[in-house]
């Protein structure tokens, strides 16, 4: 939700800025923008409505000269995605330049103040407010850092900011108030960013910033501080991957690469967490939480979106496997409804950004309620890892598409490996059963690569139905939230409408939509569901709906009621939702990929989603 790069050092700011907005883009991309400040200590710039891309293609390499600079790329909150409303903004006098991420929230109220002072504004957006502040302060302090601290301690909101100052020209001020910043320390250098995609190229030292700081960046060193003024030692931390790792290798889009990586990623996931020899399963994250959850009498999950849907698989899991009560919240919802919870009770939260806002005050208020909060993340070092109680990465590796894949499929196998852990020790999963589930770990990434191979099926498919206009995804038990997944995946990146239902709710409403003309994914794995969602399909085929099933291999039967059937191998019942996922990736994929659209870029969307 908005990307900023900052650069100070030797080397000419623009091109690293340019690249840096480039690898952060998945964060937001309704426009973009630079700005420098050049040998005469004036500011040059060039911002404009679109993607980076388009930014530099029409830009002056000359003119942007300079090597201490602030670029930005947006999702707008505030002001339509236009030229004007693009950042970096700056004061009415061209003395203040400020990137920013987030929403201050008395923008208006600040607004009136500083007319009233004279300040006349040209955008709509908050930023431009902040921008006028700090240079009403500057007025008075006549210094950039002191200027900044006094126009935060009058701001309301959220921000990760980066800030320069042209009559201060040997500094970067950036400061964070619930949108993540970091930096990275190179040689004579500092760059920063929102996350450490635009920063790994340059160095693997880098430095996060926490709410309510600030630093004060320059070319042969740096300070934090405090907004009221304490300074803060940090130390250095490394990043845990590789450039290789957010670059496409090949794949024509990051969505494809990250379904196909699906074999190694769930091998990441569980890597060293299971004891194929003892049968044991131990969540080093989750030490300090072992006999609580053991003794746990509720769980409550909370997420957004795709990990929300994570999340009601876990509950299947976690009631099935464990006979432990689960309930599962929208973050968003969680906060603001007064939830019932107790110091007893255990909250998971489940993000892959490990950045979104609504996720993360659901764990504050779950934390202030005295629960015990639990993380399930991807991002390492982000900003709700470190400020769970406890928690277990999913070891995804850095995902770049907006829609969520490989991310999905790792938070199942992180839940999977949660409830394996109680449900063994209570004694809930009989050793038998166990032993079984164990096994198959170690053949189930050689099963999603059997999925993965089917690529041209799917394509088939996918080329068939690329002109509906809406589709229907059913499932039954923990392939519910399987369907609802694949109709998010579908909704998002082919802006077709889809939705998700548990099969048998069809005849409660939804039946009324079927007609020849609308294509109805089954998840239909042979288990215990299987001849009740039989049932379902055949209601579907007599409605002439035209039906596509995930059937597990070898099922024939399903065959004669399908028009198009994408099978996977059978597994056991807690990894079904994981091999059924990946057809349904390919199928939005391939869709969306025929109906030309920017996959790894939809529409109105960024990956992290850092405002309420
Ligand atoms: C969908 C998708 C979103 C995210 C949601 C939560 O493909 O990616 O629905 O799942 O915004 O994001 P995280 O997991 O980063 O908290």
């Amino acid at each position: 939700m908005c990307g900023i790069v900052g650069y100070i050092g030797k080397r000419n700011s623009i091109n690293i800025i340019f690249d840096g907005l480039k690898r952060l883009e998945y964060r937001g991309y309704d426009s973009a923008g630079v700005a420098v400040i050049n040998d005469e200590n004036e500011f040059n710039y060039y911002k404009k409505a679109g993607k980076v891309k388009e930014l530099e293609k029409d830009f002056n390499g000359e003119i942007l000269d300079g090597n201490i600079g602030i670029g930005h790329t947006r999702w707008a909150t505030h002001g339509e995605p236009n030229d004007n409303n693009a950042h970096p903004h700056f004061d009415m006098n061209k003395h203040i330049s400020v990137v920013h991420n987030g929403i201050i929230e008395n923008f208006k109220t600040l607004k009136k103040k500083l007319t009233q002072e004279g300040y006349t504004f040209s955008t709509d957006t908050d930023t431009e407010v902040l921008a006028n502040l700090i240079d009403f302060h500057c007025k008075t302090t006549h210094d950039f850092e002191k200027a900044v601290r006094y126009a935060l301690t009058e701001v309301e909101g959220t921000y990760g900011l980066a800030m320069l100052c042209n009559t201060e020209p040997d500094k970067i001020i950036i400061a964070r108030m619930g949108s993540p910043l970091m930096f990275g320390l190179g040689k004579d250098e500092i760059i920063v960013s929102s996350d450490a995609a635009a920063i790994i190229k340059h160095t693997k030292n880098v430095i996060y910033l926490e709410d309510g700081e600030m630093a004060i960046l320059k070319r042969d060193g740096f300070q934090i501080k405090t907004i009221n003024d304490v300074d803060i030692q940090r130390e250095v931390q490394k990043i845990e991957y590789d450039l290789e790792q957010i670059e496409k290798g090949g794949f024509e889009h990051f969505m494809l690469k990250e379904i196909c990586e699906q074999p190694d990623t769930i091998q990441n996931t569980y890597r060293g967490r299971i004891n194929f020899e003892t049968y044991d399963v131990k969540l080093g994250g989750l030490d300090s939480v072992r006999e609580k959850l053991f003794n746990a009498k509720r769980i409550i999950i909370t997420a957004c979106g795709t990990a929300w849907h994570a999340g009601l698989v876990g509950e299947y899991m976690l009631e099935h496997y464990c006979r432990i009560p689960t309930e599962v919240e929208y973050a968003s919802e969680f906060r603001y409804r007064n939830p019932i919870i107790n110091k007893d009770d255990i909250v998971i939260v489940i993000s892959q950004s490990g950045e979104t806002a609504d996720t993360r005050a659901a764990m504050k208020e779950a934390q202030r309620l005295g629960a015990t909060v639990i993380g399930i993340v991807n991002a390492v070092g982000s900003t709700i890892a470190r400020e769970v109680d406890c928690g277990t990465y999913i070891h995804a590796g850095p995902e770049i598409g907006v829609a969520s894949t490989k991310a999905f499929t790792s938070q199942l196998m992180s839940l999977a490996l949660i409830t394996l852990m109680i449900g063994k020790h209570k004694g809930t999963i009989k050793e038998e059963e166990f032993k079984e589930i164990v096994d198959e770990l170690k053949i189930l990434p050689g099963k999603m690569k059997e999925i993965i191979g089917k690529m041209n099926e799917y394509k088939f498919v996918a080329e068939e139905f690329k002109d509906s206009l809406n589709f229907l995804y059913l499932g039954r038990g923990m392939n519910f939230p399987v369907a609802l997944e694949g109709a998010l995946k579908m909704k998002e990146i082919s802006y077709i409408h889809a939705e998700g239902y548990p099969a048998a709710e069809m005849k409660h409403g939804p039946i009324a939509l079927i007609d020849e003309n609308m294509p109805v994914v089954f998840v239909a794995p042979k288990d215990d569901t299987y001849d009740k969602i039989v049932t379902n399909i055949e209601e579907i085929k007599a409605r002439k709906g035209k039906i596509i099933t995930i059937s597990t291999d070898h099922d024939e039967e399903i065959k004669a009621y399908s028009d198009y059937t994408l099978s996977v191998p059978k597994t056991v019942d807690i990894f079904a939702p994981i091999l059924n996922s990946i057809p349904l990736q390919f199928l939005s994929y391939y869709i969306a990929s025929a109906r030309g659209n920017n996959v790894d870029q939809p529409r109105n969307l960024a990956k992290s989603v850092t405002v309420e």
